[in-house]
C-alpha cells in the first residue's frame, strides 16, 4: 500500500508529482505529502487528508510548487495514525536527506531505540522516519555517498519496502530501492528526467520506457547518465530490462463516468474479451494457451490443485474450483493465501498453485507463492499487472487482460479472472477427455456470446437502481447462491459491504437453515440467485421458506422465468447460457446494486474507508 510519485529534470516537478499521486490514490488515501526542491531547499508540505486535501496547503503558498526535483507520497497508515506529522516525506535529524517509503520496517523500534542513544530524535511515530535517520547516520559513519548509506543501512532492517530517497547535496541524483513493494522508473529521452512511481501510471503521458525494479534491487538515477541497478545485498551490478509500457492515459482516466467503479463495470464486456481474444479459437474449437500446453503432462498427472487468493481474487478461485472439478475432474483445493502460509499445508511437488491476484502484489499470496515453492509445487499465476511481483514470481501464469482496475472494489478483475480460469478448465477437460468434443464445442459456443449478453445485463441499470433505492437503508442483508453462483453470493456481499458499509454476509442458500434464517424478518433484504439450472427447485424451496419468515427477496433469474417472479419482491433477469458460466453474468447486477447504493449513501466508493487497492502488507 501507499503510492509514491518522484521526478528529476528539467520541467516544474509538482505537476507531476500531484498528478502521479491522485493516480496512485487507489494504494492508500489516509494522508499525502509533497517535497519540492528548488535548488536551494526542500520546501515540505503535508497534511491528513487526500491528495486534494494536499493541494489546497500548496494552493496558499504558489513558491512551495516550483522547482524541478519532487517526491510525493499517499498513505495507508501502518506505523502511527494517519496525521499530518507521520505523512510522507520524511526529513533526516540533519533535514539534508529526505524519503517516501511504501511497506514496513519490522526492526524500527530496535533500530530507533539505538539512534536515539546517538542523538537522534524523532518528530514522527513512523518506521520511516527511523529508515531515514539510519541511512544518515550510516553515511556520517562510514563517510560514504547516499547510494552507498542506503545499501548499508537497507541491510540492516528487516521488512519490505520500495523507496525513494534525496540528499540536497547531491541535487541531481534519487536512489530507489525495493524488497517487496513495487517500484517503476520512467527514463525521459537522453536520460535527461526521470519518473519513479509505485506503477507506470504516473508518468504514461511522458514516456514509454520503464525499468522496474526486481527485489533487493536498488538503483541509482542521476540526470544526464544511464540507470545504474546493483544487488542491495552486494554490490554485483545488475543490466536491467528496459520495458515497453503499453498502458495508455484514457485507460487511466474515468472518460466521462462519475467513478471508476461504474466505468470499470462498463468495461467488462470488452474485457472478457480482451482476456479470450486469440486464445479462444470457437471455428477451430480449440483453446491455446500456451502456458497450459508447455505444462500440461504436470497439470494432468497432478495430485491436486491448490488455489491461493484473497478477497474477490478468492472468491474467483472458488468459481474455479467449482469449475476445473466439473470440467476436467481433477481435485482442487481453495486457500485464503493468509491461512495458507501460516498453517503448515501438505504440499508436493505433485501438487500445482494456481495463485490469483488482480495487482499481482498481494503480501500474502506472494508469501504463498514463496512457501508452495519451496515445497516443490509447480506454481502457476493468474495477475492482471504485467511484470507484477507475483507474474514474476510464478513458474508460468496467464494474464487477464481487464486493463487497469483503479476502483478499489474489483469489478472486471474478477470476471476476467473467471474468464481465464473457464479457458483452462475447459482446456484441461478436453486434454484429459472429461469433456466431449461436444460439449467442449458448445461451451465455446457459449462462451463467445457472453461479452455480448453481459452488454445487454448492463442494460438492467435503471431496474437496479430503482432497487438500491428501497434497501439502500438496510442494516443487513444476505446474499445467497448454490453450486457455481455461491462464490457469486459471497462476491456480492463482500461488494456491498466494502463500499457502502452495510453488513453483508453470503451463504450456500442450503446453509440458510442452519443459522442465517434466524436473522429473517421484514426488515431483511435476501439477495437470491436462482437461474433455471442451479438446483433451481432446491432454491426456490429456499426462496419460499425465506417468504413464509416476511423476508424481503431480489432474485436473479433467468430470463422467462415465471415460477420465482411469482414469490419474489423483485427480480432480475440474465440472459440464458450453461450454468458454469453463469457466474460471468449473475455477479453483474450485485456489482450495479453495490455502486447505486453506496452513491445514494454518499459513500466515496472508489476508495472506500480503510482499504487500499493492493495490500502489500499482511
Ligand atoms: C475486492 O473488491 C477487494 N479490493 C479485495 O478483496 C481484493 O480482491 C484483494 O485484496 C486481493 O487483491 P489482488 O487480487 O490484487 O491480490
Amino acid at each position: 500500500m501507499c503510492g509514491i510519485s518522484a521526478y528529476i529534470g528539467f520541467r516544474e516537478a509538482y505537476p507531476i508529482v500531484i498528478n502521479g499521486l491522485k493516480r496512485l490514490e487507489y494504494r492508500g488515501y489516509d494522508s499525502a505529502g509533497i517535497m519540492i526542491y528548488d535548488g536551494k531547499k526542500m520546501q515540505l508540505s503535508k497534511t491528513k487528508g487526500k491528495v486534494s486535501d494536499l493541494e489546497l496547503i500548496t494552493d496558499e503558498d504558489e513558491q512551495r510548487k516550483i522547482g524541478t526535483i519532487g517526491m510525493g507520497h499517499t498513505r495507508w497508515a501502518t506505523h502511527g495514525v494517519p496525521n499530518d506529522v507521520n505523512s510522507h516525506p520524511h526529513f533526516s535529524e540533519s533535514g539534508e536527506l529526505v524519503i517516501v517509503h511504501n511497506g514496513i520496517i519490522e526492526n524500527y523500534d530496535t533500530i530507533k531505540k539505538e539512534l536515539i542513544k546517538r542523538g537522534y530524535t524523532f518528530k514522527s511515530d513512523t518506521d520511516t522516519e527511523v529508515l531515514i535517520n539510519l541511512i544518515e547516520e550510516v553515511k556520517k559513519v562510514e563517510g560514504c555517498k547516499l547510494g552507498k548509506a542506503v545499501q548499508l543501512a537497507l541491510n540492516s532492517v528487516v521488512g519490505a519496502y520500495a523507496i525513494s530517497v534525496f540528499d540536497k547535496s547531491k541535487p541531481n541524483e534519487i536512489i530507489v530501492a525495493r524488497l517487496g513493494s513495487p517500484i517503476a522508473i520512467g527514463i525521459g529521452k537522453d536520460s535527461k528526467e526521470f519518473f519513479v512511481a509505485s506503477d507506470a501510471s504516473p508518468f504514461v503521458e511522458y514516456t514509454k520506457d520503464a525499468i522496474y525494479l526486481e527485489d533487493e534491487e536498488m538503483a541509482i538515477i542521476k540526470i544526464g547518465k544511464k540507470v545504474k541497478v546493483h544487488k542491495i545485498n552486494d554490490d554485483s551490478l545488475v543490466e536491467p530490462t528496459v520495458q515497453k509500457l503499453k498502458m495508455s492515459l484514457d485507460q487511466i482516466e474515468k472518460g466521462g463516468y462519475d467513478h471508476f467503479m461504474i466505468k470499470e463495470i462498463h468495461e467488462q464486456p470488452k474485457a472478457i474479451t480482451d482476456t479470450f481474444r486469440g486464445r479462444m479459437l470457437v471455428d477451430q474449437s480449440i483453446i491455446k494457451m500456451s502456458s497450459i500446453e508447455e505444462n500440461i503432462e504436470k497439470f494432468l498427472s497432478a495430485d491436486k490443485i491448490i488455489i491461493v487468493a484473497c478477497g474477490t481474487s478468492w472468491h474467483a478461485g472458488l468459481v474455479a474450483e467449482y469449475l476445473i472439478e466439473d470440467m476436467a475432474r481433477i481435485p482442487v483445493e481453495v486457500e485464503y493465501a493468509s491461512e495458507f502460509r501460516y498453517r503448515n499445508p501438505i504440499i508436493t511437488n505433485k501438487d500445482i498453485v494456481i495463485a490469483i491476484s488482480q495487482s499481482g502484489e498481494t503480501a500474502d499470496t506472494l508469501a504463498a507463492i514463496k512457501l508452495a515453492k519451496s515445497k516443490g509445487a509447480f506454481v502457476y499465476g493468474v495477475c492482471n499487472v504485467v511484470g507484477s511481483s507475483i507474474a514474476r514470481e510464478t513458474h508460468s501464469g496467464a494474464y487477464t487482460h481487464a486493463g487497469p482496475e483503479i476502483g478499489v472494489a474489483s469489478t472486471k478483475a474478477f470476471t476476467t479472472q473467471i474468464t481465464v480460469l473457464t479457458l483452462i478448465a475447459l482446456k484441461l477437460g478436453k486434454a484429459n477427455k472429461s469433456l466431449s468434443s461436444h460439449e467442449f464445442k458448445n461451451y465455446l459456443q457459449k462462451m463467445q456470446k457472453i461479452p455480448r449478453q453481459v452488454e445487454k445485463l448492463l442494460e438492467v441499470d435503471d431496474q437496479v437502481k430503482e432497487i438500491a433505492s428501497v434497501y439502500k437503508d438496510s442494516k443487513n442483508c444476505l446474499y445467497l447462491g448454490r453450486g457455481f453462483n455461491f462464490p457469486v453470493a459471497l462476491e456480492g456481499a463482500l461488494k456491498l459491504k466494502e463500499i457502502s458499509y452495510i453488513h453483508a454476509e453470503g451463504y450456500p442458500a442450503a446453509e440458510m437453515k442452519h443459522g442465517p434464517i434466524a436473522l429473517i424478518d421484514e426488515n431483511m433484504p435476501i439477495f437470491v440467485i436462482a437461474t433455471n439450472k442451479g438446483h433451481y427447485e432446491k432454491v426456490v424451496s429456499n426462496i419460499q421458506e425465506i417468504k413464509s419468515r416476511s423476508g424481503k427477496i431480489i432474485a436473479i433469474v433467468t430470463e422467462g422465468d415465471t415460477q420465482v417472479k411469482e414469490i419474489a419482491d423483485h427480480v432480475i433477469e440474465i440472459p440464458e447460457t450453461e450454468e458454469a458460466l453463469t457466474p460471468l453474468l449473475t455477479t453483474i447486477p450485485f456489482q450495479l446494486l453495490s455502486y447505486h447504493i453506496a452513491v445514494m449513501l454518499e459513500k466515496n466508493v472508489d476508495q472506500p474507508r480503510n482499504l487500499a487497492k493492493s495490500v502489500t502488507v499482511e
